[in-house]
């Protein structure tokens, strides 16, 4: 577990192309996205200089309690986006079109695309491949940047019969190759690879010009993302593969909460230094003289 956060990538706000220009094969740092869902957690991701924050419909496992990410609307996403873009953070601003929100019409795509700009996202993600084309040329056309997703696409888990690595047959390794290209024809800027193996990565990061962000993807992508409450070990159910914890956040939450709840039972919190008192003059006039302050 590396314990050295690095800082070193984003001082100043990071866009769209700045994002869509970062190759590691053309010499670029690998970048990375972790999920925040409101303004502490955007500004401590700004603080530890990630490149990209992603309002994640993983909102709805993490946060919203759910169990999978179908659960979550529009308005879910909106909501969190805005109070992540309260925080004003450094990061580009990315947030997830929860499931249904692009899947209707073309027109329902833009305007629900919008809700979330609106909100202050800088970007919007949505899954899946060839076929959501037609959406993803509509919302570029709209001017707002799109982040494709492919590979284990978690919206569509009643689907794949679970949460299963994807593109493990060499025909489904080339679909996902195939899927890359045409979002990357269509006008996306970076693409979301996640739950496939890592050859797989390898071959669709080499065979677009924009990035690949991985997730369970290996190391060859252009860049990692992981969920907020996995990195920090807020979320310790579940412990997936591909999650690497750098914090106990959940553990040492539990201790100091046990810590605050003992003290208010032995009456050791609140002290006298957390308390406020009346002035000299005015406990004497009240009869309160000597009470102990
Ligand atoms: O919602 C999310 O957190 C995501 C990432 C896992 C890529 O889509």
């Amino acid at each position: 577990m590396s314990s050295t956060p690095s800082t070193s990538s984003s001082a100043t706000p990071v866009t769209v192309p700045a994002v869509r220009a970062r190759k590691v094969r053309d010499g670029s740092e690998p970048m990375v996205m972790v999920t925040a869902y409101d303004a502490p957690g955007a500004r401590i991701a700004s603080e530890a200089g990630v490149d990209m924050i992603l309002v994640g419909d993983s909102l709805a496992m993490v946060v919203l309690g759910y169990d999978d990410t179908l659960q979550v609307t529009v308005d879910d996403i909106a909501h969190h986006t805005a109070a992540v873009a309260r925080a004003k953070p450094d990061p580009l601003i990315v947030a997830d079109l929860p499931w249904l929100s692009y899947h209707v019409s073309v027109e329902d795509t833009v305007r629900n695309a919008a809700v979330l700009v609106r909100a202050g996202a800088e970007a919007v993600k949505l899954e899946g491949g060839t076929k959501r084309i037609p959406m993803i040329e509509a919302i570029v056309d709209a001017e707002i940047p799109v982040m494709g997703h492919i590979g284990l696409t978690p919206q569509s888990v009643h689907a794949m019969g679970g949460f299963k690595v994807q593109g493990k047959s060499s025909d489904a390794a080339m679909q996902l190759v195939n899927d890359a290209k045409a979002l990357q024809h269509a006008g996306c800027f970076a693409i979301v690879l996640e739950g496939v193996p890592t050859e797989v990565a390898k071959l669709v990061t080499e065979a677009v010009d924009v990035p690949t962000i991985g997730i369970g993807a290996g190391p060859d992508c252009d860049g990692q993302v992981l969920v907020y409450h996995d990195v920090l070990g807020i979320e310790d159910r579940m412990a997936p593969k591909f999650v690497r914890r750098y914090a106990e956040v959940k553990k040492s939450s539990v201790e100091a909460i046990a810590a605050y709840a003992a003290d208010v039972r032995t009456k050791a919190f609140p002290g006298p230094d957390e308390s406020y008192h009346l002035a000299a003059d005015v406990a004497e006039t009240l009869g309160l003289y000597g009470s102990g302050q």
